[in-house]
């Protein structure tokens, strides 16, 4: 096996080298491409062009395979929390007992907002996309705190990191309770990372929240699996963003306006919409599915289908799990669960969906669990967005820590009008 391929042009041969990544995929490295040839690559959607190298995340969308820093998700789902979670992405390495007692400091000392920020919230017209207002919150963040030059450049970024992580979930739950009317609630320092967040979300002056551990463990699960997904569409925003060398509250808020997309973030709550309308036209999941497969139709399943993974979601199956285990033991039956079930096994069966390589992805299930814990519908982008800050963060970090840094400027190949000269007004038919 050679380390270069070769490119002819017009009757010129040229190397291009190969880059081999651990897991042993194989790349072209055409950094020199056009200054050798002149000519550009064209990719729309990316599908075909690796950005970057990255030690963070491997996924193999062929065999189902999702690894955060070498480490199958699957046990990170089973044993870990997403606290730990977060710092093995952003740190490289499973922390130490006396490393992950730091991280919880720093991430309590950090996790109150400004009180002048909910005048924020208060100003969005009621019924506003909670996204849209976290987008900005993450963005004004930088105003509220901005750096202090007395710090090191070290310590700054740690805070940083700190401030998001911990602030996203307290931003989270006031626009939740601003929302709503109701009196905001304060982060607690003896409640661990979800805990405290389920407690900001739904204690009350009259009816104190008791917090339910099988709901702690849905919500470290369901963080965990949505904590990083190598070079996904809002990823590679907060890296493009980034590489502008913009301050990382606003590269991260870019990466949360991405997310907000329906065919990204947003698939959890359209997920959910789609299986109501399921349900308020008869529970019948056919004409949903001819739909779906109608070309002139732009209806697609959601919840279902991705680029990478061309076989199951590893996260879908783990949150089903999660479903199951969260229904059963809150002894509450979700009307849309078996109508999933049922749009499940239909499309699995369907020469379409099976030609087309498309199953459930980590959204299909993810819905269900959320509206059991309570978390109202808008918000389940949300709760994707805080899922994959961790993601964020270490894979801004990545970019930022490495020599070959550069500006992303992508090229294109023009297709419009050639040279022409300026119309008077008159002149125009
Ligand atoms: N329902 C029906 N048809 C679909 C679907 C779907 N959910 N997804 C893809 N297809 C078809 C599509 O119509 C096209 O068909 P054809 O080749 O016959 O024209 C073919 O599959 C390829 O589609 P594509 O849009 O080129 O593929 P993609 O890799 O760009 O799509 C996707 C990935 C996630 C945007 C797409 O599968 C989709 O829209 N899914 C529904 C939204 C969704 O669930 N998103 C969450 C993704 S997982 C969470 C995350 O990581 O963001």
């Amino acid at each position: 096996m050679g380390d270069t391929a070769q490119l002819i042009v017009d009757g010129k041969t040229y190397e291009i080298p190969l880059v081999v990544g651990s897991e042993g995929e194989r790349g072209l490295d055409i950094a020199r491409l056009r200054s050798e040839t002149g000519l550009i690559t064209l990719d729309p959607g990316c599908g075909n062009t690796g950005l970057c190298q990255s030690s963070i995340t491997f996924m193999d969308g062929e065999k189902g395979i999702l690894r955060y820093r070498g480490i199958p998700v699957e046990q990170l789902a089973e044993h870990s929390t997403f606290r730990e979670t977060a710092y093995l992405l952003i740190n490289g390495e499973l922390p130490t007992e006396a490393q992950l007692r730091r991280f919880s400091v720093r991430l309590n000392d950090h996790s109150l907002v400004h009180e002048d920020m909910r005048s924020f919230f208060e100003s969005y017209p009621r019924g506003a996309h909670p996204m849209g207002m976290i987008s900005s919150m993450i963005n004004a963040l930088r105003a509220f705190y901005p750096s202090i030059p007395e710090r090191s450049e070290e310590e700054e970024i740690n805070i940083t990191f700190a401030r998001l992580l911990s602030k996203v979930r307290t931003l989270a739950a006031m626009s939740y309770k601003i929302s709503l009317g109701h009196k905001v609630v304060y982060p607690r320092h003896d409640l661990s990372y979800c805990a405290n967040f389920l407690n900001m979300m739904f204690d009350s002056p009259v009816k104190p929240y008791i917090v339910d551990e099988d709901l702690v463990d849905a919500l470290n699960v369901f963080w965990i699996l949505h904590a990083d997904h190598e070079q996904n569409c809002s990823t590679s925003s907060v890296r493009a963003v980034g590489s502008a060398r913009v301050n990382l509250y606003a590269a991260i808020s870019a990466g949360i306006s991405a997310l907000w997309g329906p065919l990204h973030g947003g698939a959890n709550q359209a997920v959910i919409e789609m299986l109501q309308e399921i349900y308020d036209s008869g529970g019948d999941p056919a004409p949903f599915i001819a739909r779906a497969k109608d070309r002139n139709d732009p209806f697609r399943l959601m919840g279902f289908g991705h680029r990478v993974y061309k076989t199951f979601d590893p996260r879908a199956r783990i949150i089903e799990k999660v479903c199951n285990r969260v229904l059963k033991k809150l002894h509450r039956e979700d009307p849309l669960l078996p109508i999933a079930k049922k749009l499940e096994e239909v499309a699995l069966r369907d020469s379409y969906f099976i030609d087309h390589n498309l199953y459930p992805n980590v959204d299909f299930y993810a819905g269900i669990v959320l509206r059991a814990i309570g978390i109202p519908i808008n918000m389940f982008p949300v709760m994707f967005a805080i899922g994959r800050l961790p993601g964020w963060i270490a894979q801004w970090k990545e970019s930022a820590d490495d020599p070959k840094w550069k500006l992303y400027r992508p090229r294109q190949i023009y297709a419009g009008p050639l040279k022409r000269d300026y119309m008077p007004m008159g002149e125009r038919a």
